[in-house]
């Protein structure tokens, strides 16, 4: 079966290869009731436990219920498969405000700074408590959203939500590297899951790295970051590569000719000039540029309608992993914000940070447990 395992020593999400669609959802909490909260989120993992196995959310089922009752599950996934469900879960800065959590809370958790261009809209930024759903199926993502949505009434509301469609990396060298809405390979240097090594040093939090609740975890960024593809397709092929630092066909780095090439960024052309433009986008990125910092890379492109002033209202929504923001996206951002060329074309409108913990490994363990 397409069944991806919920309980595990890590969450399913991270380094499980990456699936085509998202349902990306933050929570409030609007209840001052810690009991009622826990009690929500037991009911969310027994939910999430059979969803993600491809079942109804409730053990009656959408139609197996007496009629006078709404039913424990909403009805869309019915006959539909597993579909490589995966939920993950992170909270928010603000949810160890509002429990009186201060002691638990990891000071990697603290607020992204502001960046330079940043245009973020807090409507649809933060929230207490995230999950990520990731699916092959749109329906099987939305469903499960849905349903966690409709076991929290009264204990949580929706605060914003984002589909994507369209993943823009792998996390596996198993798959193939997808294309973003410029039209480029996205995902050729991302972190790999053959790479444990790797995963150990730049994405799962060590012991000693902050409280104990978050070892063998990881911290979640969003950014939501629209594309202006209108402009950027009035733009020269030659352009559009110099800007990327890759070129667009084959992915390679300019220095080099094929994708997996390593970049050369003392190579220079017959002029002089280095082949790899300095404000180019891999260059600004790259782990030389920013103190050895990588991280693991999961986003998805995204267009939500138009504009109404004749423009598509699209971008990629950016999803990156790691094992602490402060020492990674923070700094790889402050770089990017700062030089990249390809800021003329992009805009950040809204903003995430979650602690997402490590993985439940036993049926009765239940999300949050370690905090509560
Ligand atoms: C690499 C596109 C935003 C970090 C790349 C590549 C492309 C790309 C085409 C080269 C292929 C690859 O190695 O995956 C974009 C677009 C963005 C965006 C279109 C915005 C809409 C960001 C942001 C960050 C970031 C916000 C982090 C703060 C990276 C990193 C690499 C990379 C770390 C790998 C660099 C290397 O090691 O060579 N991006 N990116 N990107 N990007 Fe982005």
């Amino acid at each position: 079966s397409d069944a991806i395992a919920f309980f595990g020593e890590r969450q399913a999400g991270i380094v499980t290869p990456a699936q085509d669609r998202l349902h990306f959802v933050a929570f409030d909490v609007i209840t001052k009731d810690r009991a009622a909260l826990v009690g929500m989120l037991e009911s969310w993992t027994a939910a999430a436990a059979r969803m993600t196995a491809g079942l109804d959310a409730g053990t009656i089922g959408a139609v197996g219920g007496i009629p006078e009752s709404p039913p424990d599950d909403t009805g869309e996934a019915l006959g539909l498969p597993p579909s490589g469900l995966t939920l993950t879960i992170g909270f928010g800065a603000s949810l160890f405000a509002k429990f009186g959590l201060g002691e638990k809370k990891p000071a990697a958790l603290a607020d992204l700074p502001k960046f330079p261009g940043d245009a973020i809209d807090p409507a649809i930024s933060g929230g207490d408590i995230c999950v990520q759903a990731c699916a092959h199926d749109p329906q099987v993502a939305v469903h499960a959203v849905r349903n966690l949505a409709r076991i929290g009434m009264g204990v949580v509301s929706v605060r914003w939500s984002q589909l994507g469609f369209g993943r823009t990396s792998s996390t596996s060298t198993t798959q193939a590297t997808p294309r973003n809405l410029f039209g480029f390979k996205d995902g050729t240097a991302n972190l790999k899951a053959e790479e444990p090594a790797l995963l150990d040093e730049h994405l799962w939090v060590r012991p000693g790295d902050g409280p104990d609740w978050m070892t063998g975890g990881s911290y979640l960024v969003t950014r939501k970051i629209r594309m202006i593809v209108e402009t950027w397709d009035r733009t020269s092929l030659l352009e559009q590569e110099t800007i990327v630092g890759r070129s667009k066909g084959e992915g390679a780095p300019l220095s080099g000719t094929q994708e997996f090439d390593e970049p050369d960024f003392t190579a220079v052309d017959g002029e002089g000039e280095p082949k790899i433009a300095k404000v180019s986008h891999v260059r600004l990125a790259h782990p030389t540029e920013n103190n050895g910092a990588r991280l693991l890379r999961r986003g998805y492109n995204f267009v939500d309608g138009s504009d109404g002033l004749g423009r598509l209202n699209a971008g990629l929504f950016f999803i990156a992993f790691q094992r602490d923001p402060r020492r990674q996206f923070v700094p790889i951002q402050t770089n990017l914000a700062r030089h990249d060329v390809m800021n003329e074309y992009l805009r950040h409108v809204s903003s995430g940070l979650f602690a997402c913990p490590p993985g439940l490994r036993a049926a009765d363990d239940f999300w949050g447990r370690s905090l509560f």
